[in-house]
């Protein structure tokens, strides 16, 4: 068969490093096949899967649970990601090795970030032992307290509780601090201050072994766009202020932030539907983070096509090892037709997620995969996930 990519760009799959499939314990928000044919309509036929379903994944057996029924999905490759400690409830660190060869990538507590130092210094020892990173979510709890968006001005205007930048970039420091203590390997998910920024330019000036990562929401929306009335802007870490978004762009220029990643965070309509200060945190991501970061930053001539690919591909899967698809030399490839000129509604009848929880529903996007191949068998063909 002949592919007219006349005007489009073929890409390597792309990866992402930060996804929430809801399954086991939560499967009316996603599923892992749900989660895995929104992945390759997005443009991604890696992802890494996070730990806190219900249960938590802190088992080989649970390990072995989520890569095998993203195997039977047949769509995205599904990496699973695996509890720091059992049961998330940052006392007992899991037994990291064993999880490893059960398939674990990478390990992580995330949704909490490890409140204890000890706790976490020790995860990094652990983790150290695997070769795998250690995903850290820094947050403060005691800082972040009841907050329930950036505090600042508009958060005030709001009405709403407040949680400040520190509650991130105190965290980020300590984990920075303890991986160059430790030598443990380190990956920051969701960097979205100015401050933790600078933090990670100091660290890896001093030769520590961590990566960090943005989300395409805290690069495009600011505190500042918040609407009271919509949920689906209520995310952890909060969206940032304009300095901080102009500190993230520059950040991942100068190779101090390493990659994007979506932060996929599925939820119901019921539950988002609470009010603000009740409703749960997350954006979903999947399928329409890149059109986003196309649209708004490649389109623009702030971020290149290459650097784009470096970002999202290359740098995620080097980070955690994915010797599959993407990186795989002598072996099917995973591409992306890519076309930059097409135009989309976003609905809710034409996603393949199980939830619609998106600032972007409603709006039109310009960007977007037409076709995906994973280990050279096509999975989606004219925007089509294929069965
Ligand atoms: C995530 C979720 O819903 O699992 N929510 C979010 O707002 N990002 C958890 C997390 O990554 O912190
Ligand atoms: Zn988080
Ligand atoms: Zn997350």
């Amino acid at each position: 068969d002949q592919v007219d990519g006349t005007g489009m760009y073929l890409f390597p799959g792309l990866v992402d490093a930060h996804v929430h499939l809801r399954e086991p314990g939560q499967e009316e928000k996603e599923e892992i096949r749900s989660g895995a044919r929104a992945a390759v309509r997005g443009g991604f036929t890696s992802i890494l899967v996070m730990a806190n379903t219900q249960p938590v994944i802190d088992s080989r057996a649970l390990v072995e649970y989520v890569r095998l029924a993203g195997e039977r999905a047949g769509k995205a490759r599904v990496y699973p990601v695996a509890a720091v400690t059992k049961g998330m409830a940052g006392k007992e660190i899991t037994e990291m090795v064993d999880l490893k060869d059960g398939g674990a990538v990478a390990f992580s507590d995330d949704g909490k970030g490890i409140q204890s130092a000890e706790t976490f210094r020790l995860a990094l020892e652990y983790a150290k032992l695997t070769g795998c990173p250690v995903i850290s979510h820094c947050e403060d709890d005691s800082l972040a307290g009841a907050g329930v968006m950036r505090k600042g001005e508009h958060c005030a205007r709001l009405g709403l509780k407040g949680i400040p930048a520190s509650a991130e970039s105190v965290m980020v420091a300590r984990d920075a601090l303890l991986a160059g203590e430790t030598g443990g390997r380190l990956h920051i998910a969701h960097v979205s201050t100015k401050e933790s920024v600078q933090v990670i330019r100091m660290a890896k000036k001093a030769g520590v072994d961590l990566t960090a990562e943005v989300n395409p929401h805290h690069l495009l929306l600011a505190d500042e766009d918040v609407p009271l009335t919509d949920t689906s802007y209520k995310v952890n870490p909060p969206l940032p202020s304009r300095a901080d978004q102009e500190a993230l762009l520059e950040g991942l220029l100068d190779g101090t932030i390493d990659m994007l990643a979506t932060d996929h965070a599925p939820h119901t309509w019921e539950e988002k539907a609470r009010p603000f200060a009740e409703a749960p945190f997350g954006i979903n991501g999947l399928e329409t983070a890149l059109a986003a970061v196309w649209q708004e930053l490649v389109a623009k001539g702030k971020l290149t096509p290459e650097k784009l690919v470096e970002l999202w591909a290359v740098n995620p899967a080097r980070r955690f090892g994915l010797t599959g698809g993407t990186l795989a030399e002598g072996s099917p490839a995973d591409l992306v037709l890519f076309d930059p000129a097409r135009r989309e509604r976003v609905t809710a009848e034409t996603r393949e997620s199980k939830s619609h929880n998106t600032p972007f529903l409603g709006r039109e996007l310009q960007g977007f995969p037409v076709m995906v191949w994973v280990g050279g068998k096509l999975v989606v063909k004219d925007r089509k996930v294929l069965d």
